[in-house]
């Protein structure tokens, strides 16, 4: 099996240290790796998901997608429950395979596990396509977030 196909994967959680080489070489690639520590990192409500392949290729240590959940509402919800979305990244040897939807879907389940209301982020604009199919909405105006891009709030009612 080569580096580009990683066949089945497992969905673990992990704690927010194993985020942080994805995180960093992804979302904030050449700045300080403390941009990528985020608030509520530590948080014990907070959750941090990681995808790993099984199989001939599951002594790698490390993921090939993350992201991390933290409890925050979100002012234009009314939803009382609510978590937001970040650090979503899937390493570019393994994008399009299906690690980011796999991941976010084990997400998902496990927030309405949580009764858990609704999940939102702040989507990239590039992003914003890979959301829509898992089903995330989007709302209001794209806007900057300075030395990183357009982003745009995105949310999925947890049902
Ligand atoms: C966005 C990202 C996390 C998606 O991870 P992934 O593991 O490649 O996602 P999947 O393989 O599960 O993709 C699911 C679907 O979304 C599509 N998709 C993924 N990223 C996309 C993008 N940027 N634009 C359009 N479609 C995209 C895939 O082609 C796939 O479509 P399909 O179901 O028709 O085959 C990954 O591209 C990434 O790390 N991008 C850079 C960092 C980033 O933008 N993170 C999000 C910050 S808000």
């Amino acid at each position: 099996m080569d580096r580009s196909s990683p066949g089945t994967l497992s969905i673990r959680f992990i704690d927010s240290g194993q985020t942080i080489p994805l995180r960093s070489s992804v979302l904030r690639p050449g700045n300080p790796v403390e941009t990528v520590y985020f608030e509520g990192d530590h948080n014990a409500d907070s959750f941090h998901l990681g995808a790993f392949p099984d199989g001939p290729m599951a002594s790698r240590h490390q993921a090939i997608s993350v992201a991390s959940f933290y409890p925050n509402r979100h002012a234009d919800f009314k939803e009382p429950t609510q978590y937001q979305l970040r650090g979503m990244a899937t390493d570019p040897a393994y994008r399009g395979m299906g690690a980011g939807s796999q991941l976010l879907r084990f997400a998902l389940n496990h927030l309405k596990e949580k009764q858990v209301d609704l999940l939102w982020c702040n989507a990239r604009e590039y992003a914003i396509p890979f959301y829509r199919k898992l089903g995330f909405r989007e709302m209001g105006p794209l806007f900057m977030i300075p030395d990183v891009c357009l982003h745009r709030v995105m949310y999925i009612p947890i049902e």
